[in-house]
């Protein structure tokens, strides 16, 4: 038999084998209408007055009526308008790329088998969140071969470490030496922001991309499951003695959050546009949502309070900056002057200035509770502005840029006082530690710095690559 034939023949044979294997809703089906259809056929948006993102609402269709007909895959729109050579196709044509064939053929098999939700899943239940529980992160590699871009960083409070947002794990280093000291797991694949809770636990927000984000609470003093080589290794996916509370769960990744400066409120904000606060002063594991803000018609990139926990600073990627009214729940100020990405926000202990940095590569300020007048331009970068971190104890901020340098600034006289080199890529991070002496900064390229706040040199005490098992 000619090799060709050989091989159409055992095409023939697998058909039979494939048309067998029971296709389940959740994990083959689902998924696929997450990847294709959710970002129009969701609760908020409704396309054609159609949600799919229960089983329940998927089946009963919008304005149409019911698009799954078990059995008939040739009367079944929702599998029709997948393939469909016609004009009008799912996701339409101006819209995105057609469902590729073998996802659509998988879609068509479930219908042909009857269309069922598997057992013990609530037709009413939520897909994305059904999606979510069952997958479970991958364990990070003992060894990189290349760097993990850090996204965060903090100093723990005793200044003597520097915890670092990693590759599904948060790594804790010797501020001094760059020694590596900790790997904690994490559900979350990149640490998008880290704030310390005035019980010592470090509150981070988490991002996987696209898929879900989540805020968590880590006690890294909890008791490690191995120590290996000097690191001690936690597990902050399933130990519930490390991974202390579960606050938040998203849709798409948390990307900033503040404490308040007395430490009775959290707040957290991300790619669903809001702004939710705890109320965390009776400890974070009795920790209460306070209010959801949704205030802003973009990605919420930077939060901070105010010293008096009156206002609330966030800034966005619709452009804006803005001050919310925490206790009268309304929106007091927008600051629009960045005209671009804002990518952070801070404010004075007074609370007499806010400041805001962006794409535009500048650092402005204006009143928190102004007309939203720009108070005054205090400079910038010769790249985008990522991060702006105050000093907890000086009138001082710390600026992060795409330019590969942070600034530290002068918060009355508005001016750099001076410029910290050492990182070869975008700086991403940026933190002070609680007493103010110290600054951190973390690359694109791994690469973190800690720097001297105060005197004059703007080389690094130390200057490591936070990526575990990275060969030089
Ligand atoms: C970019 C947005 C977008 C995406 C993505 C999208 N749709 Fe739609 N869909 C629409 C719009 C808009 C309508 C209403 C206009 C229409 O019916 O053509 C619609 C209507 C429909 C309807 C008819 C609903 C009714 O009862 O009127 C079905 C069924 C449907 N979509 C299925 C899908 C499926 C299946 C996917 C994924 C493979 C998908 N759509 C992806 C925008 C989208």
């Amino acid at each position: 038999m000619p090799r060709s034939l050989a091989a159409l023949a055992a095409c023939l044979l697998a058909l039979p084998a494939f048309a067998q294997k029971p296709v389940s809703f959740i994990n083959d089906v689902a998924p696929i209408l997450k990847e294709n259809c959710f970002a129009c056929h969701d609760a908020k948006k409704r396309a054609g007055k159609y949600d799919m993102t229960t089983f329940e609402k998927m089946m009963a269709g919008g304005s149409d009526g019911e698009p799954v007909l078990a059995g008939k895959v040739a009367d079944s729109e929702l599998h029709r308008l997948m393939v469909t050579k016609d004009e009008r196709r799912m996701p339409p044509r101006d819209k995105g790329d057609a469902v590729p064939e073998a996802k659509a053929a998988v879609v068509a098999e479930w219908i042909k088998q009857g269309a069922k939700l598997d057992g013990g899943i609530d037709p009413k239940a939520d897909l994305l969140k059904e999606l979510r529980v069952r997958w479970t992160p991958p364990a990070p590699p003992a060894a990189f071969d290349k760097p993990v871009v850090v996204n965060s960083l903090a100093f723990t409070p005793d200044a003597k470490s520097v915890v670092v947002g990693g590759h599904y794990e948060l790594t804790v280093w010797d501020a001094a030496k760059g020694t590596l000291q900790k790997r904690i797991n994490t559900r979350a694949e990149r640490a998008m922001a880290m704030a310390f809770l005035p019980d010592g636990k470090l509150a981070v927000a988490g991002s996987r991309p696209g898929q879900e984000g989540d805020v968590r609470v880590y006690d890294l003093a909890a008791k490690a499951k191995k120590t290996e080589g000097g690191v001690e290794y936690l597990d902050g996916v399933t130990d519930t003695t490390v991974m202390v509370k579960h606050l938040h769960d998203a849709d798409d990744s948390v990307l900033c959050l503040a404490l308040s400066p007395d430490g009775k409120k959290l707040a957290a904000g991300g790619c669903d546009r809001a702004i939710r606060v705890w109320d965390i002063s009776a400890g974070v594991k009795d920790a209460k949502l306070e209010q959801t803000i949704e205030n802003h018609a973009d990605w919420v990139l930077g939060v901070a309070f105010t010293a008096d926990g009156k206002f609330l600073l966030s800034g966005s990627r619709d452009k804006t900056a803005k001050v919310w009214d925490l206790k009268a729940k309304e929106s007091v100020m927008t600051f629009p002057d960045h005209q671009n990405i804002v990518y952070g926000v801070g404010v004075k202990a007074d609370g007499s200035l806010g400041y805001s940095v962006g794409a535009d590569k500048q650092v402005r300020t204006w009143k928190p509770g102004g007309d939203g007048k720009q108070a005054k331009n205090a400079g910038g970068h010769a790249d985008e502005v990522f991060k702006i971190a105050f000093s907890p104890k000086d009138p001082l901020f710390a600026t992060s840029s795409a330019d590969k340098t942070v600034k530290v600034w002068d918060a009355d006289k508005l001016n750099a006082t001076k410029t910290l080199t050492g990182l070869t890529d975008f700086v991403y991070a940026t933190a002070f530690s609680a007493d103010g002496t110290r600054v951190a900064a973390g690359s694109f390229a791994g690469e973190v710095g800690v720097w001297n706040a105060k005197d004059k040199s703007d080389k690094p005490l130390v200057l490591f690559n936070a990526t575990p098992g990275l060969k030089k």
